[in-house]
């Protein structure tokens, strides 16, 4: 197995390549393009041009607890949900131009089978143990407690509302047993401990395939973000990881008698890579198996960082144990982008979303695709703002690459109506910038085969650079008169310039690419023709220009920023529990004629011909009172009787029914409506005045 992974300067035949499936339980944000989709486009839209067999796969990841949730919460089935954001993620990504071979998913029929086909033999090879061990069981809802189910305090952090699997918080991974205080997600209720059985991979016997395969053979290899995070866990020692839940959502375990048991979200979801594949395979009338077992592919997952454990260690795991797949050669995990410098968040609806962008942005797919590979978080987590979008289009986009290939082909236009101009005895420059030209091609290519995108960007824009810098230097319209053979070389060579920008930021930016030969009236070309000194030839007749980016202003920029803070605001109105509005402010001295005190029930009891009424005594230290509460159908008098309470002693008695009730207990509410007293945090002598 080691042989077959020893691939790092390896010619390779094929080239498989996934990015993460995202769940379909809400809309892409930049935060998943720039992490993962932004990257692998550039990588697969590169290799394409390098004339590689590549397979691009995606799809909606349709299973799992919080899809479950959502449905819950919204009262429908999980497959509503996840029909509706697999049709619009799929869309998302058409309109921005993500060039997925296939975007699949999970809930297919022929996912189904491949996932259990895989656990079905890695149970009969004897791969997969079973066990049987208590887990957490919500008695009132009848339902054992899978992950996201249950909630409780990080043993880390101490974070309260960490999930049965993570916390969000300080992002450990954890297991159910580990939260304290653990509370049911459905009832709230502490859940109980019950028996059920389960089947775990046994990670552990994998380890020393793992310290081989990742801590020797790829230390030098991925990259440290990667590579720091897997050798963290193998040495904290690999346990044996369950691979099924109890669930009624998600692929049936293919055993008999597991009733209302499924295959692990995590266990599934990386097999839809490999149904992708069947189904785009199918589609095309060819075979799928050469893409996941023939070792002359080259096999990488993009993700982020949240899934490196998944893609380093338990997938492989799985696909080794199977014995017939290869293993990825690279798993290219990027850290986490930040929005105007706040985590990005769902819930809190703090987030750009693609398909907003896209209804507001319309023909700028390329500026966002730009901004967020420049502002990439390769290394480490980074932020994304509006005032650096609107920065780098017009600094950079329109201010050089636009401006240069503007000036370019207007001046054609004008001096030689629009054909390309003889390009003949150059001089030194000349030479000198064609020569520079030609050697872009390959340093953009190695950056990218390196997954560093962010470089390799600024590469592409330094071409554009040479280019506009030459233009401006040589100053052609000057000499048109007076040197026009000189003339004609200068704006050759820009042109030349023009050509390989054409090719070279194709995988970048894939729109303006394919403006720009329109423009240049060229069709498609390889990678490595922008190597060639001369891509357009002599009296080649170009189309009409058109500008490639448009000027941002400052006042669309303040609009998004108003929308964001808007729309956070929206959800927090929104998230806010029940509470009652604020009433109006009192004046100090108005409060202080209050006078509440810590007192002690003395006695209770009900009154006839009232199911609500309790009448009190209290001793308030002061005085003993009689006070009437409406919390007979929630409190017994038995119970409450010695209880330490706090009272406003003050109040001017009140008849109710035919009490004379003299003061008032101080109570609130819990979550189900149920009065609640209130009381000191330590025990006070009875008449402490509460100030
Ligand atoms: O983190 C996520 O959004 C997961 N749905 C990614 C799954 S990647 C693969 F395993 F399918
Ligand atoms: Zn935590």
């Amino acid at each position: 197995m080691t042989k077959q992974n020893l691939q790092s300067n390896r010619k390779f035949k094929r080239y498989t390549v996934t990015s993460a499936l995202p769940y379909a339980n809400g809309p892409i944000h930049i935060g998943h393009l720039a992490g993962v989709y932004v990257p692998a486009d550039i990588y697969v839209r590169y290799l394409r041009l390098k004339g590689k067999d590549v397979l691009f796969i995606c799809g909606s990841d349709e299973h799992g607890v919080p899809i479950t949730i959502k449905a819950r919460n919204e009262k429908v089935n999980p497959q509503k949900i996840v029909d509706i954001y697999h049709k619009m993620n799929k869309k998302s990504f058409e309109d921005f131009g993500i060039s997925f071979d296939i975007y699949s998913r999970t809930s297919m029929d022929l996912h189904h089978k491949t996932a259990s086909d895989i656990f079905r033999k890695l149970y009969d090879k004897g791969k997969l143990v079973e066990q049987e061990n208590e887990q957490y069981y919500d008695e009132e809802n009848k339902q054992f407690l899978a992950d996201r189910y249950i909630i409780g305090t990080c043993p880390v952090c101490s974070y309260e509302k960490a999930y049965g699997d993570q916390c969000e918080s300080c992002g450990s991974s954890l297991s159910p047993n580990e939260l304290k205080n653990p509370r049911s997600m459905l009832s709230g209720n502490k859940p109980v401990m019950k028996k059920t059985k389960h089947w775990y991979i046994p990670l552990n016997e994998y380890e020393p395939m793992f310290r081989q395969w990742i801590l020797k053979e790829n230390k030098n290899k991925w990259k440290p973000n990667v590579y720091g995070q897997c050798k963290s866990w193998i040495e904290s020692g690999l346990k044996p990881r369950a691979v099924t839940r109890d669930l009624d959502w998600g692929v049936k375990v293919p055993i008999e008698n597991t009733e209302g048991k499924v295959l692990y979200v995590w266990f599934d979801a990386p097999i839809g890579y490999i149904s992708a594949t069947r189904q785009w395979a199918e589609l095309n009338n060819t075979d799928w198996e050469p893409y996941w077992k023939d070792k002359e592919t080259k096999l990488v997952h993009f993700i982020g960082k949240d899934n490196i454990v998944f893609h380093c260690i338990i997938f492989p795991a799985v696909l080794y144990a199977e014995g017939t797949y290869i293993l990825p050669d690279n798993v290219p995990a990027n850290e986490f982008l930040n929005l105007e410098n706040d985590k990005i968040s769902t819930s809190r609806n703090w987030a750009v979303w693609l398909h907003k962008y896209l209804e507001e942005f319309p023909a700028k797919q390329d500026v966002l695709k730009y901004v967020l590979c420049a502002a990439a978080p390769e290394t480490k987590d980074n932020d994304f703002t509006w005032k650096d979008f609107q920065a780098r289009n017009n600094n950079e986009l329109l201010a050089i690459f636009g401006n240069f290939v503007n000036r370019t082909l207007v001046l054609t236009q004008k001096f030689y109506d629009g054909i390309v101009p003889e390009f003949c005895k150059p001089d030194k420059a000349e030479k000198q910038t064609i020569k520079e030209m030609t050697g872009f091609a390959e340093r953009i290519g190695k950056s990218i085969e390196n997954y560093r995108f962010r470089e390799a960007l600024n590469e592409l824009m330094n071409l554009a650079r040479l280019g506009n810098k030459y233009l401006t230097d040589a100053q052609p319209w000057k000499i048109h008169k007076t040197d026009p053979k000189r003339a004609e070389n200068i704006l050759n060579c820009c042109l030349q310039i023009c050509a390989a920008l054409s090719v070279l930021s194709e995988p970048f930016l894939p729109f303006t690419a394919q403006k720009l030969k329109k423009m240049l009236n060229i069709s498609p070309m390889k990678w490595d023709s922008a190597k060639k000194e001369a891509l357009l030839p002599r009296g080649h007749k170009l189309n009409k220009p058109q500008l490639l980016f448009e000027k941002i202003e400052d006042k669309m920029v303040e609009e998004q920023l108003k929308k964001l803070h808007i729309a956070r605001q929206e959800n927090i109105e929104k998230e806010k529990p029940n509470i009652e509005p604020k009433k109006p402010n009192v004046k100090f001295n108005d409060f202080t004629k209050l006078d509440i005190r810590t007192a002690t029930i003395l006695k209770a009891e009900k009154i006839s011909k009232s199911k609500k009424l309790l009448k009190i005594q209290v001793d308030t230290g002061w005085d003993i009172k009689t006070i009437a509460a409406g919390i007979a159908e929630y409190y017994s008098p038995e119970e409450i009787t010695g209880k330490k309470i706090v009272v406003l002693i003050n109040l001017e008695p009140r008849n109710i029914r035919g009490i004379v009730s003299d003061g008032m207990l101080l109570m609130s509410k819990d979550n189900d409506g149920k009065p609640v007293f209130v009381t000191t945090e330590k025990k006070c002598e009875n008449g402490s005045q509460i100030t």
